[in-house]
């Protein structure tokens, strides 16, 4: 089955509007002329370095505006749209052609983990679609929704093959893009996180920044059979939240990017809107968790557009343990 049947059935079934399968097909094209943008590599100039830092403070790529532009022209000819969050703007895009009773906002990150670029690893895209208030004045007020609000949440990934991964609020479905026939066709529906699998993410050259139950919850990981787990983990770190969060989709652990102390005033590395807060939804509809170590993801009531937070992500009972070390 490719998305667009599958976005019908779903349509009937889940008696969501034929708007929304258009969005999400939309985002699927705009996937495809990334894919093909990141495919060429070198060849294409895509790991080419402009002197322009975006808001996040993070030097930007050719490939992060080409992408973002590439979003933003697929959601435009929706009509559907009233407004997008991107981590490449400060400021909300509002598309000024769109129809008067557009029903959606799109937050997004164009191309996640894109310093893989520089050596031809994995990265992604990240979407997040949420309802546009009625009658709503512009402003950045309006995409600050509770995570559990979201409509519909996706990645694509940009691996060996290219795959979408969606949730429109009944489980995660995950697709494959037929390099023949450009289709994306259904492979793995109904993905289910199992509740344990030994294996954990995170970025260990912080740890000294670390808090106290992260800290004390990896050194329980590492002390492996001989200490209090009496079970040995295995560690991989992609450096690309959409290809480490796909690997937990795919088989289980748990993804980590807590709080640190090396900038105070900073509650995380990951922007809520267009990261975890999409990324939770998947997790979620697969039967896992996502948490801050402190609170659910998508109950947190958001700030700022471009917020940062701690992120917990994976199968269910080691999301629940990690939470019993904030707890202590
Ligand atoms: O977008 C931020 C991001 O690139 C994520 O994709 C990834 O999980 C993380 O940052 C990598 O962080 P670090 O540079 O600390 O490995
Ligand atoms: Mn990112």
């Amino acid at each position: 089955m490719n998305l667009s049947d599958f976005l019908n059935q779903s349509c009937v079934t889940l008696s969501h509007s034929n708007q929304l399968s258009q969005l999400i097909l939309s985002i699927a094209e705009a996937g495809k002329q990334i894919a093909a943008l990141v495919a060429k590599g070198k060849l294409a100039g895509v790991s080419h370095h402009l002197d322009s830092i975006n808001v996040q403070g993070e030097a930007q790529m050719q490939l992060d505006i080409s992408s973002h532009d590439i979003f933003i022209n697929c959601l435009a000819a929706t009509k559907l749209v009233v407004g997008a969050v991107s981590e490449e703007l400060a400021s909300p895009h509002y598309f000024p052609d769109h129809l008067p009773d557009a029903p959606y906002l799109v937050c997004f990150d164009p191309l996640d983990g894109s310093s893989n670029v520089a050596f031809d690893g994995v990265v992604g895209s990240i979407f997040s679609i949420l309802p546009a208030p009625p009658n709503a004045v512009r402003s950045e007020e309006m995409f600050l929704q509770q995570g559990v609000h979201q409509i519909a949440a996706g990645y694509v990934l940009y691996g060996p093959a290219t795959m979408l991964v969606i949730s429109v609020g009944a489980g995660t479905h995950a697709f494959t893009l037929d390099p023949d026939t450009q289709a994306f066709e259904l492979t793995h529906p109904n993905l289910q996180i199992p509740a344990h699998y030994p294996e954990f993410a995170i970025n260990a050259s912080r740890q000294r920044y670390w808090e106290t139950p992260m800290q004390q919850y990896i050194a329980d990981c590492l002390a492996g059979e001989e200490g209090v787990r009496q079970c040995n983990f295995n560690m991989r770190w992609m450096a690309s939240m959409v290809a480490d969060v796909h690997r937990i989709l795919m088989r289980g652990g748990v993804f980590l990017y807590p709080k640190d102390n090396q900038v105070i005033d900073r509650a995380g590395r990951l922007r809520l809107l267009y990261e975890v807060s999409p990324m939770s939804m998947l997790i979620e509809q697969a039967g896992g968790k996502a948490s801050t170590g402190r609170a659910s993801v998508l109950d947190l009531y958001p700030s700022q557009i471009h917020q940062r937070v701690p992120a917990i992500l994976g199968s269910i009972n080691e999301v629940d343990l990690i939470e019993q070390y904030h707890q202590r």
